[in-house]
């Protein structure tokens, strides 16, 4: 665990300064009082700033993002110091843009609801002391959140989902499998053993050099293997799903990557091209990386709602599977888990493309919720540290695993 005092340098005393004048702006009447309670969100954690204003009912009052995105894709991934440094440059534009849209003056809000962990330290760092001082100013309760759970809870906002839920996040960084049972109430059924699918699937698109295909050259990774993923036959390469053997929910997916990895290079000697150059095979290559990965997803998805169902931790009549992060947008994998859910009666539902990556919104609806539940708002900010490291709720993968429960097969036809 990281203290704040290492990241001090985002509020030098210059920038102090220029907080006492972002404030100022504010110094402004609505016409109109707000009567519900009004959370400013603010998420630093990775490499999107990000802010928003959610008031009780989930309207969405303001918000504002500026994503590092171009920046990292340069470098071929994250370079923390790079995502302090922008972060330390955006925040402020960001959360002035978000309160502005909203026309919630910074003295009407509730409470300041802040990405604390987990994530990247130095980035953590950047929003969180920020965040200290906006409240310590407004003389506002401090809600400290955790990332996945703010991710896990996003579809309360639009949704009328009642505890407990199942969630599945699967992105660029995460990829876990867990029980909602409230606000502050977690159970971890299973998480990657090692890397997310997106960032498998980014790698293999780099390494089929997807961004110099003149159909995928502005997406992400993930998105250009689904693109590809159209054009070719799944079948076409025989990939085994990993961890079949493993009756539990945990994933993983660097093996997958090195398979591929195998075939692109053999397939680069069949073909006779170089390294960089896009093979003939490529977007078989991507159908049956996608269909293996979501047939892993499936499997372990299906799983767990048999575990649940089985331990009666879901409600038979009312179960509900939430699906989000990045890799959520995917329609293939979609399909799958609509497989699953159809075949054990369960509702499927996922935030739309904006709500399932990073955002604010998520951020200040995690706030809403804990005001109203009355968990974890202080008013008193000594003390409080970021942690880059922070599993979600409790971990009770070794038991799902210790069930062994046999997965029925089921026909993934998509
Ligand atoms: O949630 P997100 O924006 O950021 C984090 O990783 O936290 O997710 C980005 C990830 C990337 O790895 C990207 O390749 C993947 O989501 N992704 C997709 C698709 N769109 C984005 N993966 C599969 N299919 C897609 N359509
Ligand atoms: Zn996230």
């Amino acid at each position: 665990m990281l203290i704040l005092s290492k990241t001090a340098g985002v509020f030098s005393k210059p920038a102090r300064r220029k907080t006492y004048e972002f404030l100022r702006i504010f110094n402004f009447h609505p016409g109109k009082p707000f009567l519900h309670k009004l959370v400013l969100g603010i998420e630093t954690s990775c490499d999107d700033t990000a802010a928003a204003v959610v008031d009780e009912t989930g309207n969405i009052l303001g918000e504002a993002i500026h994503s590092q995105t171009e920046v990292h894709l340069k470098t071929g991934g994250i370079v923390p110091s790079v995502a302090q440094q922008l972060h330390k440059e955006n925040i402020q534009r960001i959360v002035q843009a978000a309160l502005s849209s909203s026309k919630v003056c910074p003295r009407e809000l509730s409470a300041v609801a802040t990405t604390v962990k987990p994530g990247l330290a130095l980035s953590l760092g950047v929003g969180l002391s920020f965040s200290l001082h906006l409240v310590d100013q407004l003389k506002k309760p401090f809600i400290p959140i955790h990332h996945m759970e703010a991710h896990a809870l996003t579809i309360r906002l639009l949704n009328k989902v009642d505890f407990p839920f199942l969630v599945l996040l699967i992105s660029g960084g995460h990829c876990l499998l867990a029980l909602v049972r409230g606000v502050s109430d977690f159970l971890l059924l299973g998480k990657s053993l090692d890397i997310a699918p997106g960032d498998m699937l980014d790698k293999v698109a780099r390494r089929l050099s997807l961004i110099k295909h003149p159909e995928c050259s502005t997406m992400s990774g993930g998105k250009a293997i689904e693109h590809l993923a159209k054009q070719g036959n799944k079948l076409h390469f025989d990939i085994k799903p990993p961890m079949q053997r493993a009756k539990n929910c945990d994933f993983s997916f660097s093996g997958l990557q090195h398979v591929v990895d195998r075939i692109i290079t053999q397939k680069e000697k069949e073909e006779g091209i170089q390294k960089g150059e896009i093979l003939a095979s490529a977007a078989h290559i991507a159908a049956a990386v996608q269909h293996t990965t979501a047939c892993h997803i499936a499997k372990r998805t299906h799983r767990a709602i048999l575990f649940c169902k089985q331990k009666r931790l879901l409600t038979p009549s009312n179960a509900v599977l939430v699906v989000s992060g990045g890799v959520a947008s995917n329609l293939y994998i979609r399909k799958a888990l609509e497989i699953v859910t159809n075949a054990t009666e369960c509702t499927l539902l996922c935030p739309p493309p904006r709500l399932c990556t990073d955002n604010g919104i998520m951020i200040a609806w995690n706030g809403i919720e804990r005001l109203r539940a009355g968990v974890g708002v202080l008013h008193n900010t000594e003390g409080i540290r970021y942690e880059p490291k922070c599993p979600l709720g409790v971990d009770i993968s070794e038991e799902v695993g210790e069930a062994a429960i046999k997965v029925p097969r089921l026909k993934m036809d998509i």
